[in-house]
């Protein structure tokens, strides 16, 4: 069976590290492993509206930021196809029939949904677009056959309840949907950065994010103001680097040559934890080394995004050929899902006859 990714991002911010290391850079690698026979990265532009129906500026001001985004952390259009999901109408035509597969209390009970609903105030009246959007989802995955989702955990719900659609839709029609696999990052730091303030998630409406486009001086400014262990007031002090976003950051993004290069002292990330935990070793001084860290790392990115930004026109030309594409796959897997729901009668030559027969008449 083929291998397919599809996986994607809503429109309303520029990506920051924790889209990076949650989810970003793995698509690159699996990207440039070869293993894939098809790549899908789909800006999520229709589930954006569902929580942003009265503010179609923004969403539609971020397609290129992420495009840009994309483009700079090593996606090609080469090897992966980049697209906008509400250029893909198939993707409507299919949510419309798998939410006859779906109850209102499954969608309840989904642990994702539940709390955006708190987060945003939806809990009064909540949007059918809003509530039903797992179901879109759904779509989005199974009308390019994915086999694998490489996504941050907070999306594990959404996978879950795809699997559960494509197994009610085969047993009932008949083998014609792919089951997809979720990919998690393996680093667990990775899984969800917190914010620079210490706060569990990134996120934009916090304003805790440091995103892959900031310049040198905003990433510096923003690593040496972040939030550390609050009982570490003077150096020599013990440490604790557990929920430590300064550590969790190492975690995520550090590697052995980076102490060779910048902080020779120690071998590795082990040992300066130790000496913080142990106390002596002062917030300034990780923080200098975070810092050195995330410069390398982002800085090419930095520059990728640049050089691409001169032809926006270009960008766009890269989303529509990619939506062109994305919309031939997808017409192809709905076509399979109407035969098999039996609702393809003009392309059904022994329905029609059969049905001239029961009438008497000649076919
Ligand atoms: N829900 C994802 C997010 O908020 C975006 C998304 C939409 C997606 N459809 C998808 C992710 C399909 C993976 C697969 O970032």
């Amino acid at each position: 069976m083929a291998k397919i990714i599809l996986t994607g991002d809503r429109p309303t911010g520029r990506l920051h590290v924790g889209h990076y290391v949650g989810s970003l850079k793995r698509r690159v690698e699996l990207q440039n492993s070869g293993e894939f026979d098809e790549i899908y990265i789909m800006i999520a532009d229709a589930q954006a509206l569902t929580d942003n129906m009265d503010n179609p500026e923004k969403v539609r001001q971020n397609i290129i930021e992420v495009a840009l985004d994309y483009l700079a952390c090593g996606l090609d259009p080469e090897k992966s196809v980049l697209f906008i999901q509400s250029q893909i109408p198939q993707l409507c035509e299919m949510t419309f029939y798998y939410m006859d597969l779906v109850t209102v209390s499954r969608l309840q009970r989904n642990p994702t949904v539940k709390s955006e609903i708190q987060m945003r105030n939806f809990e009064a009246s909540i949007p059918v677009g809003f509530f039903t959007y797992p179901i879109s989802q759904a779509a989005d995955i199974t009308a390019f056959k994915a086999t694998t989702v490489p996504v941050g955990e907070d999306q594990a719900p959404m996978i879950e309840q795809t699997r559960e659609i494509v197994h009610k839709f085969n047993s009932i029609y008949g083998e014609t949907l792919v089951t997809p696999d979720i990919l998690l990052p393996d680093n667990k730091a990775c899984l969800r950065l917190p914010g620079i303030d210490g706060k569990a998630k990134m996120s934009k409406s916090l304003g805790n994010c440091i995103y892959l486009s900031d310049s040198e001086e905003e990433i510096k400014k923003k690593i040496m103001s972040m939030f550390t262990d609050p009982n570490h007031l003077r150096v020599e002090d013990p440490g604790n680097v557990e929920g430590n976003p300064v550590f969790i950051y190492l975690d995520a993004f550090c590697r052995d040559e980076h102490f060779e290069k910048y902080l020779p002292d120690y071998k590795n990330l082990d040992e300066l934890k130790a000496h913080y935990t142990r106390g002596g070793l002062g917030d300034v001084k990780v923080k200098r080394f975070l810092n050195n860290v995330l410069q390398d790392e982002l800085r090419p990115i930095r520059e990728r995004r640049q050089e691409f930004a001169k032809d926006i026109p270009a960008v766009y030309k890269i989303l529509e050929e990619g939506s062109r594409k994305a919309e031939a796959k997808a017409a192809q897997t709905l076509a399979e899902m109407k035969r098999a729901m039996k609702i393809n009668y003009f392309e059904d030559r022994e329905l029609i006859e059969e049905q001239a027969k029961r009438f008497g008449g000649e076919s």
